[in-house]
């Protein structure tokens, strides 16, 4: 098993270009998203060990209040439910997730839960149908970061808590750095700087009690091993700028000597750039 280490610095000191303004992101294929999902849900609970250890960080920081009605979005395998319900033993527990192959397994192993596909940009739910909305490692996927924000705002009950992590620029640096130096493809996923996403937050009706950037990092012993290991969370690249056909061996032997620069005594890193989140629809908030 790959080691792993982590540190947390507060998104203020991570800071370097502040323009106020997000960027557009090359789009997301919500397609292929939902493919590699599906394909990775068999596997995924083998290999997500930093996803694993955030999700449960996150239930941990979660307020200590009775909740009636809780949605885990994007709950990939399910694991997250039993783990709600236990913090939340009084609450109706749900999971959504765009993957129809993540649903399928969370359906077998968490079978005493509900569950519905959808996509966080357009919850298939009415509004006010929540007190707490939990989602880790998910909304990274989603095209536009306002949408997910007004579509929780817009389902949860007023008071309601929005907890979640995501994932900011910085993320997997040295792979997205080892091929830049091998070709002009994008191969690793870009994700919003930590900036824009608590200026987001701050543009939004929410209430914001809590929100700070966290490195974890995943340690491996080769680049086979970390590759194989990122699809196998199904977190390869899946935007627009993606070499469409086969890697050049070339580009390919290029990437890997150029990774091997990154290696420390503890091996190759994979980069996790986490964002925690806690967030209230007002005006009867108390964190
Ligand atoms: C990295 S997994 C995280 C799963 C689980 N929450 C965890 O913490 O391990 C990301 C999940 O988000 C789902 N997802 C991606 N985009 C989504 C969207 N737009 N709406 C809902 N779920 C989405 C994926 O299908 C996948 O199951």
């Amino acid at each position: 098993m790959p080691l792993t280490s982590s540190y947390a610095v507060p998104v203020e000191a991570s800071k370097h270009v502040s323009e106020h303004k997000v960027p557009m992101r090359e789009l997301i294929n919500k397609h292929d998203v939902a493919k590699a999902f599906s394909a990775a849900a068999h596997e995924y609970d083998d290999f997500a060990q930093i996803q694993h250890r955030m999700a449960m960080e996150l239930i941990s920081e979660m307020p200590d209040r009775p909740f009636d009605s809780i949605l885990d979005l994007g709950c990939g395998t399910g694991y997250c439910l039993p783990e709600l319900q236990k913090r939340y033993p009084k609450a109706h527990v749900q999971g959504m997730d765009l993957a129809e192959g993540m649903l399928q397994h969370a359906r077998k192993m968490y079978p005493q839960f509900q569950y519905f596909a959808g996509d966080a940009e357009a919850i298939p739910v009415d509004d006010q149908q929540y007190d707490l909305i939990y989602s880790s490692f998910a909304i990274q996927w989603c095209e536009d970061l306002s949408n997910v924000l007004t579509e929780v705002y817009r389902t949860l009950k007023p008071g309601g808590c929005f907890a979640f992590t995501t994932l900011a620029d910085g993320t997997l640096r040295e792979l997205k750095q080892a091929w830049k130096s091998a070709d002009n493809y994008q191969h690793v996923n870009q994700f919003l700087s930590a900036n824009d996403i608590e200026s987001q937050l701050a543009q939004s009706p929410f209430l914001v009690s809590k929100s700070y950037l966290h490195t974890e990092i995943q340690w491996y012993d080769d680049v086979r091993g970390l590759t194989d290991s990122l699809k196998r969370v199904g977190a390869h690249n899946m935007t627009s700028g993606r070499a469409k056909g086969l890697t050049s061996t070339k580009a390919i032997k290029t990437f890997r000597q150029s990774l091997e620069q990154f290696r420390t005594e503890q091996g190759l890193p994979a980069r996790y750039e986490v964002l925690t989140a806690i967030l209230f629809r007002g005006p009867e908030a108390t964190p």
